[in-house]
């Protein structure tokens, strides 16, 4: 079967990754989905290596494990079906310590918009939940049914800057009042149509509880902190993100670990330590080219940092 995704940023990841030849290198790719990337790193791979492979989705590892079958079988590889939320108790439950790089590709796969029973979109009528995990968390209903107004106007304000969220939250408590439950896309696809009539304020609303149902900005702090604990000194990691509050996160814990302890004391009382150089001042960005074969592209950015 052949699946409409096509990797971002693939010869920028791909040229970054540092292998040592008489080492075991241990490579962590935290978005697996089809291994697009991870087929490219593999073949660069010592016999000895391992390479772990973490998707929060089931179906998206299946799916890899099926694309991968095969292509390398000298090497040792884990696949772990969990959040990359849980990367430190996750490694340590295969003995991993201490990891030679680490990457992450973010967001959702197209399988998560395309299929119906897989909830991202408005297009289709299906069950309002939007957990790449759905054996964890709440589904996204739960959030449209029990959150109060402010809170549902702060996750669509923050995260998706939607200009009419007072609007939409205000209505979507007055349906809430005659019990009325929302279960499915349509029905919130619906409310929001009548209460705008501008189509974006659908994508943004959407987008906004995506991020929430899966703690997204959460999630991607601790996991980024645990994974430059873990990284062993020269090697590195490598982050691709999708939307300006992903890219925040990064850039700002990037920036807060590559800084030198701030204490005035005479003898450092923050236990702050530098713990990375930054290797990209700048994002990485799509070429033109790029951009124009993949238009998903455009929104990419990425950032590099090695450990000290
Ligand atoms: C953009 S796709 C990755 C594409 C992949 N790099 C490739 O080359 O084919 C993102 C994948 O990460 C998974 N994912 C998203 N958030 C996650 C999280 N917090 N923990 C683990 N997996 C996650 C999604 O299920 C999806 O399969």
């Amino acid at each position: 079967m052949e699946w409409l995704h096509i990797s971002v940023l693939l010869e920028e990841l791909v040229s970054s990754i540092k292998i040592e030849k008489n080492k075991q290198n241990i490579i962590v790719d935290c978005t697996l989905w089809l291994a697009w990337h991870a087929k490219k790193i593999i073949e660069k791979l010592n016999p000895w290596d391992i390479f772990v492979w973490f998707d929060a989705d089931i179906r998206n590892l299946e799916l890899a494990k099926k694309v991968l079958e095969n292509i390398r079988s000298d090497i040792k590889i884990v696949l772990i079906n969990s959040n990359f939320v849980n990367l430190k108790s996750e490694l340590e439950k295969v003995w991993i310590k201490n990891i030679t790089w680490i990457y992450y590709d973010l967001g959702i796969s197209s399988l998560h918009v395309d299929e119906a029973e897989r909830w991202f979109s408005f297009k289709l009528d299906w069950p309002l939940d939007m957990r790449f995990d759905t054996s964890i968390w709440f589904p996204a209903s739960h959030i449209v049914n029990t959150y109060k107004e402010d809170e549902l106007i702060r996750i669509f304000r923050e995260y998706w800057e939607e200009p009419a969220s007072r609007k939409i939250a205000q209505n979507i408590i007055e349906k809430r009042k005659s019990w009325f439950k929302f279960k499915t896309t349509k029905e919130l696809a619906n409310l929001i149509d009548e209460c705008i009539k501008f189509p974006k304020a659908k994508n943004r609303i959407f987008q906004s509880l995506r991020i929430e149902t899966n703690k997204e900005m959460e999630t991607l702090e601790k996991s980024l902190k645990d994974a430059i604990n873990l990284l062993s000194p020269w090697w590195t990691i490598f982050v691709i993100s999708f939307h300006s509050l992903e890219d925040r996160i990064v850039k700002n814990i990037f920036k807060d670990e590559s800084r030198d302890c701030i204490c005035t004391d005479l003898i450092c009382t923050c236990k702050h330590k530098k713990q990375i150089k930054i290797l990209t001042k700048k994002p990485i960005i799509p070429t033109p080219e790029e951009e124009k074969t993949n238009p998903r592209s455009r929104s990419a950015k990425a950032r590099s940092a090695e450990k000290l």
